[in-house]
């Protein structure tokens, strides 16, 4: 499975902070907000993730990461050059994504939660279309929502309703089957002159081949689109770092948990953070394995 982050978008919203700066850069507490969507998929266990960016924005990206490979992953990258909807990232992403299924994350969601990766993989398994992850919001009238049925089957999905039927909002998180590519290019544009993501979905939906999975209590998710927003995420990765002493979206750590680092690549990574307490940090997971590797034997 290919993975497809969408880092678009002009960020009107975050004026003036992203007149200058592409809003998925911005800094989440101690890292930049893309960091979070991309070790969601990592933990999805994907390796090959393409960035969507707007054409003057792709060389930030391509600096901070290369070719994934210090990541083993490999990254690759195309240009929206007018921010058109979600579902454009499907018809630009046509030719990496191939015959491949593929996941979709919006560069500027955070997903965080115990299990969330086992959750991810058993989700991978079970897509027989598409695949949706609904949290319960406060404000459904800004999202996709969804509507199940009492046996837990969605039954209906609207984008922004303006009288919601329930609190189930979709979020920023897609699996697709391949065809998912040839639907999005059918599509006309919404009301609003964008190539709704939720369009595809009720394409899926109306076929019987959407799956919706509940990200229920214990899962937090988040996006990082209004000054509110933005502060809470840093506030919120904070917390948990602070008061756990593990850290939330550190590319390296979740590759590495995944298998796509050794304990060799990972202290070289470690090595070139230098001193800064990122590398610390990376230093402290090698050395703990290793002391835990060696118990396991004593
Ligand atoms: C988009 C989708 C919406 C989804 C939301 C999640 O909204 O259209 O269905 O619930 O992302 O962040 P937009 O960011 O375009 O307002």
């Amino acid at each position: 499975m290919k993975g497809i982050i969408l880092s678009g978008g002009s960020g009107t919203r975050l004026h003036p902070i992203t007149k200058a700066v592409n809003k998925q850069l911005l800094p989440v507490y101690d890292k930049p907000m893309i960091y979070y969507p991309l070790s969601t998929l990592i933990i999805a266990g994907i390796k090959d993730v393409l960035i969507i960016t707007r054409p003057d924005d792709a060389h930030h990206y391509k600096n901070l990461f290369r070719d994934g490979s210090q990541y083993g992953i490999s990254i690759s990258y195309a240009s929206q050059p007018e921010p058109k909807g979600l579902a454009q990232a499907l018809t630009i992403g046509e030719e990496f994504i191939g015959e491949d299924d593929f996941a979709l994350i919006l560069g500027d969601n955070l997903f965080f939660g115990h299990g969330l990766s086992e959750k991810l993989i058993e989700a991978r398994k079970n897509n027989k279309g598409a695949t949706v992850f609904t949290t319960s919001v406060e404000d459904p009238e800004r999202y996709g929502i969804l509507n199940y049925d009492k046996n837990e089957t969605p039954v209906s999905i609207e984008e922004k309703p303006e009288h919601p039927k329930s609190h189930w909002a979709v979020t920023g998180l897609y699996f697709y089957k391949n065809e998912a590519v040839s639907i999005a290019k059918t599509l006309p544009p919404s009301a609003r002159g964008e190539y709704e993501i939720t369009d595809v979905n009720k394409h899926f939906l109306d076929n019987g081949k959407l799956n919706a999975i509940k990200l229920g209590r214990g899962y937090t998710w988040l996006d990082m689109g209004t000054h509110d927003a933005l502060l809470e995420a840093g506030e919120f990765v904070r917390a948990i770092q602070k008061r756990s002493g593990t850290r939330v979206g550190v590319l390296e750590e979740v590759s590495w948990r995944q298998g796509f680092l050794s304990n060799k690549d990972l202290s070289a990574r470690a090595f070139r953070y230098g001193q800064s307490s990122y590398g610390q940090y990376l230093r402290e997971l090698v050395s703990e394995e290793i002391d835990d590797t060696n118990e396991s034997i004593a």
